[in-house]
């Protein structure tokens, strides 16, 4: 897709279609085709909801996501609910944050058109089995919609061996800029849906009719059919090359390194007056531990930690059901990355001493 003739439009417009070959294949999509950018996790599945949603779900169908959801792959649903007239189930959760997978299956009907599930929960890092879980919705006729914000960033991501049908990701979890996204989908589901917004780009042509001065409209193909108006087009650079970044030292390496960080930040909270939360089978998670200290609030952790330079966060997480299922006001998280080392966890460790003695 050019957008104008001039050298830097050009080189620009090179770059921008760079960027989108590399974000393909790093989560190995068929075709680059496959691949929106968009502003991120967010507005990835509010463009599912209203431009495949709005026209494929109504009164008597069932949407099924489950309770240890970001909000924003619950809130979009329930609105668009409060449209069409669907309905929305959760699949639960068992008192480690672990999907019952069990529960999951048997609210799985003929009425239910899409199942929404995170990769990887925010709060306690636990991994959900998407490649069965696909495989099961798949017998059942629906689609499913995967929301990868937290595990593409921290695990391999094949998608044309999980087989999902659409697949959500943000820049900004995986080093790369804020305000840029991917949305994933299937050639023929991108093909058969909607536009999400109109604008500039997404149009092939837009003329007026003559004797009745109505729009004769073609759309654009796909992706950019889903890119109304001026693209970030600094941003899927920027994510290019985080993703570059992160591949030459390799998504099974990043896990590894995550894994052998929690272990090791695991054992040495043992011993400190913290409760942590999530399976003890570290293998089953990212690298993520919530926790919560003794009579403290989790922000006043977080503050805390702050003052030492330390980042962690700190409430719900725009995870409040999975909170409410744990019986959890609130909780700190401490989460790693490629970039962490087992120094900074001793220097975690010391804060989390000197909270103690506070
Ligand atoms: C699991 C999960 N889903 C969705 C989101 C929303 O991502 P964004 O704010 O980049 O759209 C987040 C962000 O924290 C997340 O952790």
């Amino acid at each position: 897709m050019q957008r104008a003739v001039h050298t830097l439009s050009q080189e620009a417009t090179e770059l921008y279609q760079t960027a989108r070959e590399e974000v393909a294949r790093f989560v190995n999509a068929r075709d680059m085709a496959e691949t929106v950018f968009v502003r991120g996790t967010t507005e990835a599945i509010n463009l599912v909801a209203y431009s495949w949603g709005l026209r494929n779900l109504g009164k008597g169908d069932e949407v099924l996501v489950s309770l240890m959801e970001h909000h924003s792959n619950i809130l979009p649903w329930e609105i668009l609910s409060k449209i069409n007239g669907y309905s929305l189930r959760y699949a639960k959760v068992n008192d480690l944050g672990v999907l019952d997978v069990e529960d999951l299956a048997n609210k799985l009907s003929e009425k239910t058109k899409i199942v929404c599930l995170s990769h990887v929960s925010n709060v306690t890092g636990v991994i959900n089995d998407i490649k069965r879980i696909t495989r099961l919705v798949h017998e059942q006729g629906a689609l499913i919609l995967v929301d990868g914000a937290q595990s593409v960033p921290h695990i391999p991501v094949d998608l044309q061996d999980l087989d999902v049908d659409f697949l959500a990701f943000s820049g900004h979890k995986m080093l790369g800029p804020t305000g840029i996204g991917v949305l994933y989908a299937k050639k023929e589901l991108l093909e058969s849906m909607a536009p999400f917004q109109g604008g500039g780009e997404m149009v092939r042509e837009v003329k007026l009719d003559h004797p009745s001065r109505k729009l004769c409209i073609a759309w654009n193909e796909i992706p950019w059919k889903f890119e109304a108006g001026t693209p970030n087009i600094c941003g899927a650079i920027g994510l290019a090359e985080a993703i570059r970044y992160i591949s030459e030292i390799g998504m099974t390496e990043i896990a590894k390194h995550e894994l052998s960080l929690t272990e090791y930040a695991t054992k040495l909270m043992e011993d400190r007056k913290v409760q942590t939360y999530g399976p003890r089978d570290l293998s089953l998670r990212c690298g993520i531990i919530p926790f919560n200290v003794e009579g403290l609030s989790s922000h006043d952790v977080a503050l805390f930690f702050d003052n030492y330079g330390i980042m962690i966060r700190s409430g719900v997480h725009c995870a409040h059901p999975l909170h409410q299922t744990l019986n959890l006001q609130a909780s700190a998280r401490a989460s790693f990355y490629v970039y962490n080392t087992k120094e900074e966890i001793d220097r975690f460790v010391d804060v989390l001493k000197e909270i103690e003695r506070f």
